[in-house]
């Protein structure tokens, strides 16, 4: 028996020549909230439209709970979706556009079927709402409808493409709160698309990074963060100061790099067969000190060129000698003034490393 309740394989697909996903290979457990997070055009609503079935793929396979469903139609597969634009019947009221795939169904009496439609009303807290029309309701109401209609055939997996997209801040840190509470609730397998990098970091125990139609990553928040695997990623989820150097010097567990703009980093890693490489560092991994550091590595003067107060923290921009400007976040209330010399370190374990 397969533990995975999804899973897909080398799975591809094009659009004319265009590829749109690239031998995909994804393992998502019964139960899990996945993110899948991409920026516009990467391919993720294809990829979540062929786990629906409603779109063909060239190549490869998708099972489903160890059962190959790659050609089953989609009303014959246990998934359901929630599409961006929400998609309800606007000649139908709520309650209808709830029981409309139950009734097609056949499977369940009248007032069984009024008891799921007003139970999942209740869950996504729109009791009382049965009788108004889709042109009646908010985006956020009509986006809790939607959802409603796809949870009452119980799938076993609910995709969910930008569910937050279209919502306003206030509205959507709610229905974040309400899509944790739901998923929990019901026990399913979520997959959710966003481009919003704070969506998936704060909703999905997993992400998968796809660019240009290749999952570049498919690992926990923390690890995405702290342990990117492409230079793709290290760029696209939160802030980086990216550098590109050489390594001059190498020793069992440390490189001395020489950056292109002159400043020379220790960096703890090794094994690196290329000498050209570019660095990742994290701007709260930046550290800032008045005075010099006695034994400290990576440590440099620098003057402070600009600083963009963010209420809690203050974003430094900070000059290190002609070519390089090197960004700090500083959480303490220390309040640097512009043109101030301070000091700078980076902790070698803090930069991580890619081959280029
Ligand atoms: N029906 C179609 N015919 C031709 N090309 C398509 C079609 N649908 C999508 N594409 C192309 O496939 C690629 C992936 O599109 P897709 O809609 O999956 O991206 P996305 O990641 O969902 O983007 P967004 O964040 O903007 O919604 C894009 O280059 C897009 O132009
Ligand atoms: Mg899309």
């Amino acid at each position: 028996m397969n533990k995975f309740v999804i899973e897909t394989r080398n799975l591809c697909k094009k659009y004319q020549n265009t590829p749109a996903v690239t031998n995909i290979n994804l393992q998502i457990e019964s139960g899990e909230f996945i993110s899948i997070l991409g920026p516009s055009g990467s391919g993720k609503t294809t990829l979540l439209r062929m786990l629906a079935g409603l779109e063909e793929s060239d190549s490869g396979q998708i099972l489903l709970a160890d059962n190959d469903i790659t050609n089953i139609a989609p009303y014959k597969r246990p998934i359901n979706m929630v599409f961006q634009n929400y998609a309800l019947f606007p000649h139908m009221n709520v309650f209808d556009n709830i029981a409309f795939g139950l009734k097609i169904k056949r499977e369940l009496t009248q007032s069984k079927i009024k008891d799921v439609v007003l139970n999942a009303l209740n869950l996504v807290k729109l009791s009382g709402y049965d009788n108004r029309y889709p042109h009646q309701l908010s985006g956020g109401q009509q986006q809790r409808v939607a959802i409603a209609r796809a949870i009452v055939n119980e799938p076993l997996v609910l995709l969910l493409d930008e569910p937050l997209s279209a919502l306003d801040q206030q509205i959507r840190d709610e229905m974040k709160d309400e899509l944790i509470y739901l998923q929990k609730q019901l026990n399913m397998t979520f997959i959710m698309v966003t481009h919003d990098q704070n969506d998936a970091l704060s909703l999905s125990k997993r992400i998968a990074i796809i660019n240009n139609g290749i999952l570049e990553q498919f690992a926990s928040a923390s690890q995405i963060y702290d342990k990117p695997e492409t230079k793709f990623i290290a760029k696209f989820i939160g802030n980086t100061n990216l550098l590109t150097g050489q390594i001059i010097e190498k020793s069992a567990n440390e490189l001395i790099v020489e950056v292109n703009t002159g400043i020379k980093l220790v960096v703890n890693q090794s094994n690196f067969k290329s000498q050209l490489i570019s660095l990742s560092i994290r701007l709260e991994k930046v550290t800032l000190n008045l005075k010099q550091i006695a034994d400290s590595k990576n440590q440099f003067p620098a003057t402070i060129i600009r600083s963009q107060y963010q209420g809690g923290y203050t974003v430094y921009s900070l000059k290190l000698n002609e070519s390089t400007i090197i960004k700090a976040i500083d959480t303490s209330s220390a309040n640097y003034q512009i043109d101030s010399q301070i000091w700078l370190s980076i902790n070698p374990t803090d930069i991580i490393v890619f081959e280029d």
